[in-house]
């Protein structure tokens, strides 16, 4: 008898001669307990058996040996003593079997116990012979047969008696019915919840995709329509604001000629319908009462169809302006002058994209050429050293407009946050801009070979940005930006690369397009052709292929995430750029499942603040670049 089983519980019944076993290579009496006479001077065996719960018991059966050949018999008597409750009863259960010494073969000997309600029965077997030997027990009550738990303080005895399975005691059908019945209600109930769970989570998922799906579609039609507009541009050459009216919204939105909607398909949807975004006097706001419309905004934004695309030397850089400003500069010289092509001297190479170079070269006699506010820190008779951005000379025509474009709209740029074209050389190939040189580079590389002040910086000994200067290049760049959307100029890639950097941490403004090798990362190239800033775009720029003020301070807001991060991190690095699009429609949605850019570990909660409030849904409740200029200036250590 090991670990709680034993041979009174096994089901199995000893055989007539207890010397052999059912079970192969046993001792001899495996299958029977037995007690031998001399070792209990009272002369009986006392058992203990106790139960679950007060049962009302009927019988009891105890399979005997009888093999008295051997000396051993079953018993002569049993006294049974019932206890319910706590208290045993006053009177036992006597009972005594005949005596057998004819028949030697095993035998149950069934024990009436009359309806007995007990907890526990307390059996003394008396001996019949020298041996009594027992090879199962069982209990038989009035609800059915249950397994019991036993305590045999005096035989040591295993704690479990299995059921007898014997055909001719019931079990109580009714009862496991209604339990039977109970668990599969249960169990139904359950699978029909996880069902309807289950196919709520399918639908809700098969309507997001639709919904995606429908703002891919919009988003897919729009770029390529986009790409196409860009493909025009460069045939075409000629894009007057009628024409980019034509090209765009108007086929994405058939709503007229004069109207800038959301999709039909994006209206449809419950969010975008009951948004506060876009009220239809500025959301359809017309193209030649564009001025008027922002004036009465607050919040300048214009159609599409207002913006200027331009290609510039060293990719698709593309400054946007309203058409009335566009008509002010055609009719108008170029406001900057021709400089004498042999008077610059070629040093190196700063920079290359698709359409040209840009080349850092000596400049004799610029002085002439500058503005007095540039000259106070350049001695005169000593070359100034520019930035000459030179267009291809096999470029074709569409680029040589586009690059003339370029230089009336910079020539009209005075800001000393924006990059400063100082000269050109138009009047004889390959076409040249000459601008400021700013002698450390784009912000993003600046950055990135700096590291914030500290024990870190100490320790690695590399140069240091102090988080002063941080914020007083991230003032610069809002400065900037203010002058640009003053002159309702929209940026469309405003980002870390496009920040040029002088001496004393000034910075200046410029837009190298988009096929620098070094960024390519930065930008989303969609259908092969349209190559787009994701990362660094509003929602409604991605997804409605709208660019306004609002979504330059969307991306103002990215710049100064990526300078509060040194430049280490791509914005979303842990995103592809698929999973960016997604998130865009996350914004759009705008069920709080939009992921926000992290603040940075440099950054108080003020900027990230500021950060936060560039990237609001609604285009009106973004700041504007003379708000966000002034609360940095407050920030400012
Ligand atoms: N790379 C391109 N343009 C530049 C400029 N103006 N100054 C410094 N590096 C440049």
């Amino acid at each position: 008898m090991t670990e709680g089983l034993g041979q009174l519980t096994d089901g199995v019944c000893g055989l007539d001669d207890f010397t052999h076993s059912h079970v192969y290579n046993v001792w001899p009496g495996y299958d029977y307990v037995g007690w031998n006479n001399e070792s209990f001077p009272s002369g009986y065996v006392e058992i203990m058996f106790e139960f679950d719960r007060t049962r009302n018991f009927t019988t009891m059966k105890v399979h005997c040996n009888n093999m008295f050949s051997q000396h051993v018999k079953a018993f002569r008597q049993v006294v049974c003593y019932f206890r319910s409750e706590s208290d045993w009863e006053a009177s036992p259960l006597s009972f005594s079997p005949v005596v057998d010494e004819k028949n030697p073969s095993a035998r149950f000997v069934t024990v009436n116990l009359a309806n007995h309600m007990a907890s526990a029965i307390k059996c003394q077997f008396y001996f019949a012979d020298a041996w009594m030997l027992f090879s199962e027990i069982t209990f038989q009550s009035d609800t059915a047969m249950y397994n019991t738990t036993l305590a045999p303080p005096k035989t040591g005895l295993p704690p479990n008696i299995q059921p007898e399975d014997d055909p001719t005691h019931k079990i109580d059908d009714s009862n496991t019915r209604i339990l039977i019945g109970c668990l599969v209600a249960i169990i139904f109930i359950l699978v029909a919840i996880i069902v309807i769970i289950l196919w709520r989570q399918v639908w809700q998922k098969m309507l997001e995709k639709a919904s995606r799906r429908m703002l891919d579609d919009e988003l897919t039609a729009s770029l390529s329509i986009q790409s196409e507009t860009f493909a025009y541009n460069h045939n075409q050459s000629s894009t007057t604001s009628e024409q980019e009216s034509n090209s765009t919204y108007e086929r994405i939105f058939p709503l007229g000629p004069d109207y800038q909607e959301p999709s039909r398909l994006i209206c449809k949807l419950p969010e975008f319908s009951q948004s506060s975004e876009e009220p239809a006097s500025t959301s359809t706001a017309a193209s030649k009462s564009t001025i008027a419309t922002i004036v009465q905004d607050g919040a300048p934004h214009y159609a599409e169809a207002d913006i200027v695309n331009l290609q510039g030397v060293t990719g698709g850089n593309t400054y946007a302006i309203p058409a009335l400003a566009m008509d002010l500069l055609s009719g108008k010289d170029v406001a900057v002058e021709e400089f004498p092509r042999k008077l610059l001297t070629f040093k190196e190479k700063l920079g290359e994209g698709q359409f040209g170079e840009v080349h850092l070269c000596e400049a004799d006699g610029m002085q002439e050429f500058m503005n007095k506010e540039f000259l106070f820190d350049i001695p005169e008779d000593v070359p100034v050293l520019v930035a000459v951005k030179m267009l291809r000379s096999d470029a074709n025509k569409n680029a040589r407009n586009d690059f003339l474009k370029e230089i009336k709209i910079m020539s009209r740029l005075k800001d000393p946050n924006i990059i400063r074209l100082l000269a050109v050389c138009i009047y004889s190939d390959p076409l040249c801009m000459i601008t400021e040189y700013m002698e450390n580079g784009d912000l993003n590389q600046f950055l990135s070979r700096h590291e914030p002040e500290g024990q870190l910086a100490l320790l690695s000994n590399a140069p240091t940005v102090s988080f002063s200067n941080l914020c007083y290049m991230a003032t610069q760049i809002a400065s900037g930006m203010k002058y640009l959307s003053s002159l309702n100029f929209v940026h469309r890639d405003l980002a870390t690369r496009n920040c040029l950097v002088g001496k004393k941490y000034t910075i200046k403004i410029a837009d190298f397009g988009m096929s620098r090798n070094l960024y390519s990362g930065d930008y989303y190239r969609i259908q092969g052709r349209a190559v787009l800033p994701i990362r660094w775009m509003s929602w409604e720029s991605i997804l409605l292929g709208k660019f306004t003020t609002a979504s330059d301070v969307w991306a103002f807001g990215v710049t100064l995430w990526e300078i509060l991060n040194f430049c280490k991190e791509q914005p979303y690095s842990q995103l592809t750029d698929e999973q960016v699009i997604e998130n865009t429609g996350e914004f759009f949605r705008d069920q709080k499942r939009q992921i926000y850019l992290p603040q940075p570990v440099l950054c108080p909660d003020s900027l990230y603040k500021i950060m936060l409030s560039c990237w609001r849904r609604n285009t009106k409740e973004r700041p504007s670049f003379q708000e966000i200029h002034q609360a940095l200036l407050e920030i400012q250590p």
